[in-house]
């Protein structure tokens, strides 16, 4: 599993700084950002005044345990909540070690420290279930052919790259007639069919190579979109596929044909999110009342299926409104897409997305809320948060530790 996180290490030592770019070198961290500055603890402090703090600190300091707590609490000050401290210092004693354990640092390692010691202090700390990048599955389905779904899809996942914090991988599970691969203008040689027919021989690594890239935050796994050698999806082959996609991004888009096939109904059973796509009219306000009984059912209370309506357009009297929906459904329609064919049309036939085309259509920003609605995250300004690192407050926990102290005299 290579991590994909960033890091900053404020290193003391040649010794330190050769095993850290050493580390960086290995596949583990092939993924990850990872800066070296010099200076140690101390160059942290006014780095961050001017910087975010990156996912990892590593940090060395070469003075006594009263220092490098003082440090540290100051470091805290300006830390993001979610940022975690691994300190790397010359005193063998277990007592620093379980304070500043107790203080929210992840690990404490004594120099010298080898490049095998950095991975595998990364490993641990980043191979917490909890911590571990899992991917949050959106499974796109239009309750209809033709709707619009894998458009709507596509951008999405686009609106995620572009207007959140977060990366997205588009998988394209139509594999004769998909068109992701049109869509974002890629001529993949590797495709989800190839990763169907050989479900055995996959691995993290080789799914990552059949991942086209547009850009560090947006890849497709696109269909081969041929008729002929057709390879059949089978669902324990797609799940574990998915499960892989799923630890390479924040969020998987996942593009579902418009056939009723069980994998198709267990893949909206299970996604994180199941987006129902309409057209506003009966035969389309039918099947998403189906289908949103079924899968309210099937995907329980508290994880309704979303409902999105595809190709508004308020000066056509014939369409079915939102509200009809509501009524039909039980669900709120998310977002209204607005119908432009001019729009949709040339970007399609360019392999771009609507917000290339025009970013300041009102169809992009309801693809754009629609992102943010299905949980990508605004890009945070400088954190300033008091010191929460790791889920835990590094100053509280280090006012806790200070007061230990003096009381012990
Ligand atoms: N909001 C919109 N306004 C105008 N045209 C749109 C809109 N959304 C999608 N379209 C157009 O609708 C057509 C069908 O889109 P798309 O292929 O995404 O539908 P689909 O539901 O995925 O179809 P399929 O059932 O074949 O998978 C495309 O030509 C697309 O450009
Ligand atoms: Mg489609």
């Amino acid at each position: 599993m290579s991590h994909k996180i960033t890091i900053e290490a404020f290193t003391l030592s040649a010794a330190t700084k050769a095993a850290v770019e050493e580390a960086c070198r290995d596949r583990r961290l092939s993924r990850s950002q990872v800066s070296v500055i010099e200076g140690g603890l101390s160059a942290a402090l006014p780095y961050y005044n001017v910087n975010h703090t990156p996912n990892l600190i590593i940090a060395e300091e070469a003075s006594d345990d009263a220092t490098i707590l003082e440090q540290l609490e100051k470091l805290a000050e300006v830390c993001d909540p979610t940022t975690k401290v691994v300190v790397i210092g010359q005193v063998n004693d277990i007592r620093l070690y379980r304070t500043l354990i107790q203080a929210g640092v992840s690990e404490y390692l004594m120099a010298p420290i080898s490049a095998r010691q950095v991975l595998d202090t990364v490993d641990s700390i980043y191979s917490d279930p909890g911590m571990k990048t899992r991917g949050k599955i959106l499974a796109f389905f239009g309750v209809r052919g033709g709707v619009g779904s894998s458009t709507v899809a596509y951008n999405t996942a686009w609106a995620i790259s572009r207007f959140s914090s977060d990366d997205v991988i588009v998988v394209d599970t139509d594999i004769a007639f998909g068109t992701a691969g049109l869509a974002f203008n890629q001529d993949p040689k590797q495709t989800l069919a190839d990763a169907l027919s050989n479900p055995e021989r996959l691995d993290a690594s080789l799914v990552e190579r059949f991942v086209s890239r547009i850009d560090d935050r947006l890849g497709v796994l696109a269909a081969p979109a041929v008729v002929r050698g057709f390879t059949p999806v089978e669902p324990e082959a797609l799940e574990k596929i998915l499960e892989m996609v799923r630890g390479l991004a924040n969020f998987v888009v996942l593009d579902l044909p418009h056939v009723w096939l069980p994998w198709v109904q267990e893949c909206l059973v299970t996604a994180d999110e199941a987006v129902l796509v309409a057209y506003p009219d009966l035969a389309n306000l039918r099947e998403a009342k189906n289908l949103a009984e079924l899968l309210g059912e099937l995907r329980g209370e508290g994880s309704k299926p979303k409902l999105l309506l595809n190709r508004v357009d308020s000066t056509r009297k014939t369409q079915l409104t939102a509200k009809d929906f509501q009524e039909a459904t039980g669900l709120e329609p998310l977002q209204l897409v607005a119908n432009d064919r001019a729009l949709f049309e040339t970007a399609a036939n360019n392999g771009q997305m609507a917000g290339e085309v025009n970013p300041n259509h009102k169809a992009v920003d309801s693809l754009k809320a629609l992102a943010l609605a299905l949980g990508a995250r605004v890009p945070q300004s400088k954190a300033r948060n008091p010191g929460a690192l790791g889920g835990q407050s590094l100053q509280e926990n280090l006012n806790r530790v200070w007061q230990y102290l003096i009381k012990k005299g």
